[in-house]
């Protein structure tokens, strides 16, 4: 009944103030819209100017804008509610205390005269208790999984709006889904597969209520923790280590939660003697049996492990085997000789031969051809690794056999009746025979040892390591002297000679100068002794063109002479005056066996030059096995040599090789044969 009072006084009020018309009152202060936190006072301004005695200034409000005050008059049930301000400036402003919601509304001041102006809206602002409330994500989620997480407000009013952030990125509002129920607004977010980057991350729930300067956002945050399996990373995947040193193999790890590295070789069943640090493998003293290939496994339950593999390679010094023979002893005449050096080394050696002294050089294994008395020495193998100091180690060859001598087999020579001939026999041999045995077979096959005992018959032998030079010096030579002279060399492996047919001419001596020249040949035979085989080379001490070598060419054959006609017995299959020494040798000690056929002379090829098909030095048998297969000599003899019987009666019982130490380097074969003819002095040029 009041209310509608109140309703047609204000009609009444407008309808004075329409009629009046000309004095109608102005807005001087317009209520304007304004929040306000509840539980405060706010304070709705509204005055006019020219208001008339008739005008009733009305306050309306919430709900439906019922009559709140009218004048300065406020109804009885707005207790909490005034109309304050100076009337005498028209100022009728509405006070609210202790804000309530309900006081939430549009508020309406208006004038009998005045026109309508907008309403106002009072916003009353109840904060929210506190920040949202999250849920998901709480224990720590597997790589690959979704997660949900879910974001609800706690009431409060206005209702506020809720956004996702991942880290200060606002979250795309598809993947946010938002529900309101009961006062409360929920967000949730859905993450289809977590991935191992997304751990740590921070996801936050803001929730706004709109009103920055009265009520701040509130907050709730959760990390995501995502457990994600071991990935490797080898950091050094190749570790080059010294011997001795210590090495620290490295397998670099990533994985939530951290893992245990463990660590093992491959192809190695047992445990590792280095220890396990972490992510590391430490080993201390390096050997060389340490190198290998290393595996780390990385696991933290989250499957599957992660692996990573290292190579350890160790470094060490050449090595060359100190079970290589100091000293190997190899048959003169032998085929393929091979001597290998083995060495090793990391990074792998390259391996050498040096003759000692010398910068000759050969490839590993050293081989030889055909071995010859020349190969005799000292021989260095050297190891090189780059980085390493090199290493040696020596080898003596020693070259033994039958007893080489140097020139032709035979040939021929001239001298005058009752004049002097000189010749001479140059052996190579080891060991070295005990003398050189001078024979002279006359024309009808009988044979004599010639001695110094004889007046007319001189003979000097010198001697050197491994070689010796026997000179017979014959004067007088009469009718008896005339034959062919047979120099002989035997040691253990057999018996070498050389045959010098020797023929007179019919010229007769001058007394005198045959004893001059004889004094003068002993001189000049022991000034030749001492000469260098060089000038012996150059010389040629040629004194008749039809029986010496042709000037420094040794090793020529020259046209034979006819077989002697003292030829008693001939041997089948045999060209080759060595080769009989052999049987006889073989023949005594009963242990004949097949011989192979006779082959030609190679050259000795080896200085600078490589082979292949390697054989250990280990695997020579010893010289006197290797002797009686050993294939015939060197000799490239002519053949239908006529052998003596008596040969076994000359050979010497084997004597033990020398086993001593280094021997001189002997130089390559000269041929060499002297023969001194006193009656033609002219065609001599020492005599
Ligand atoms: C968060 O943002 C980062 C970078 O923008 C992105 O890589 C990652 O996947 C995001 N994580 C989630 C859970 O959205
Ligand atoms: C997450 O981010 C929010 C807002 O950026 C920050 O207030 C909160 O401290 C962060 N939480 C963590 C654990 O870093
Ligand atoms: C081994 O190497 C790793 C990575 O280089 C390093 O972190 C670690 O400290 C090293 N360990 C030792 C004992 O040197």
């Amino acid at each position: 009944m009041a209310a509608h009072l109140r309703f047609w006084w204000g009609h009444l009020a407008l309808l004075a103030v329409l009629i009046s018309g000309a004095n109608a009152a102005v807005y001087t202060a317009v209520p304007q819209s304004t929040a306000v936190l509840k539980g405060s006072t706010v304070i709705i301004p509204c005055s006019f100017s020219g208001l008339s005695g008739s005008d009733v200034v009305v306050w309306a409000g919430p709900p439906n804008f019922r009559t709140i005050a009218t004048g300065r008059t406020v109804f009885k049930s707005y207790r909490r509610h005034r109309v304050v301000g100076d009337v005498s400036r028209g100022e009728f402003n509405l006070e609210i205390r202790r804000v309530t919601l309900e006081d939430g509304g549009g508020y309406r001041c208006t004038a009998s005269s005045a026109d309508a102006s907008d309403d106002a809206t009072v916003t009353v602002i109840d904060p929210m208790p506190g920040p949202p409330e999250l849920t998901g994500g709480e224990y720590p989620v597997t790589a690959g999984s979704e997660l949900m997480l879910r974001c609800r407000s706690r009431g409060g009013h206005p209702v506020p709006t809720l956004s996702w952030y991942n880290g200060t990125h606002l979250q795309k509002s598809t993947n946010v889904k938002l529900d309101v129920d009961g006062g409360r607004v929920s967000a949730n977010l859905a993450i289809s597969r977590l991935e191992k980057w997304d751990n740590g991350v921070n996801m936050t729930c803001v929730a706004d209520q709109g009103f920055p300067k009265l009520v701040q956002p509130r907050a709730a945050s959760r990390t995501i923790r995502v457990n994600y399996p071991p990935s490797v990373l080898v950091p050094e995947p190749s570790v080059h280590i010294i011997e001795g040193a210590s090495a620290n193999l490295t397998c670099a790890v990533d994985s939530n939660p951290s893992a245990i590295v463990s660590w093992r070789r491959h192809g190695d069943p047992l445990p590792l003697k280095g220890i396990e640090s972490g992510q590391s493998f430490l080993l201390s003293k390096v050997s060389r049996h340490d190198a290998g290939v290393y595996q780390c496994t990385a696991d933290n339950s989250v499957s599957p492990p992660g692996y990573g593999t290292v190579t350890l390679d160790v470094l060490y010094p050449p090595w060359i085997d100190p079970a290589m023979d100091e000293k190997v002893t190899v048959l003169n005449a032998q085929d393929d000789f091979t001597l290998e050096c083995l060495a090793e080394g990391k990074p792998k050696p390259t391996v050498k031969w040096r003759r000692k002294d010398t910068s000759l050089y050969w490839e590993n294994p050293l081989r030889f051809h055909r071995v010859r008395y020349d190969v005799q020495g000292t021989y260095e193998c050297i190891a090189i690794s780059q980085g390493f100091k090199e290493v040696k180690r020596q080898t003596f060859i020693d070259v033994v056999g039958k007893p080489h001598i140097r020139g032709s087999a035979s040939t021929t020579a001239t001298v005058a009746r009752g004049g002097a001939i000189r010749l001479v026999c140059d052996v190579v041999a080891d060991p070295l025979p005990n003398r050189v045995k001078w024979v002279l077979r006359n024309n009808q096959g009988i044979e004599e040892d010639l001695s110094s005992v004889d007046e007319d018959v001189e003979i000097i032998e010198t001697k050197s390591d491994q070689e010796m030079s026997s000179s017979i010096t014959v004067k007088n030579v009469g009718s008896d002297r005339e034959g062919t002279y047979l120099c002989k060399g035997t040691n253990m492996f057999g018996t070498s000679h050389r045959e010098i047919q020797v023929d007179l001419t019919a010229a007769s001596p001058q007394p005198m100068t045959i004893i001059v020249v004889s004094v003068l040949a002993v001189v000049v035979l022991v000034a030749m002794l001492t000469l260098s085989f060089i000038i012996a080379v150059r010389k040629g001490w040629i004194c008749d063109q039809k029986f010496s070598d042709p000037a420094g060419t040794p090793r020529t054959t020259r046209p034979m002479p006819p077989a002697p006609k003292y030829a008693k017995k001939t041997r089948t299959g045999t060209n080759d005056s060595g080769v009989e020494d052999l049987m006889e040798l073989q023949e005594l000690d009963g242990t004949l066996k097949p011989r192979p056929p006779p082959r030609a002379d190679k050259e000795w090829t080896s200085v600078g030059l490589s082979y292949p098909g390697l054989v250990h030095s280990s695997s020579l048998p010893p010289y006197s096995t290797v002797e009686r297969d050993r294939p015939d000599g060197e000799d490239t003899r002519p053949p239908s040599r006529i052998i003596e019987e008596d040969w076994q009666a000359v050979m010497e019982p084997p004597v033990p090789p020398p086993k001593d130490g280094a021997r001189r380097l002997l130089r390559k074969d000269i041929a060499r044969l002297d023969v001194v003819d006193e009656r033609q002095p002219g065609s001599c040029e020492i005599f």
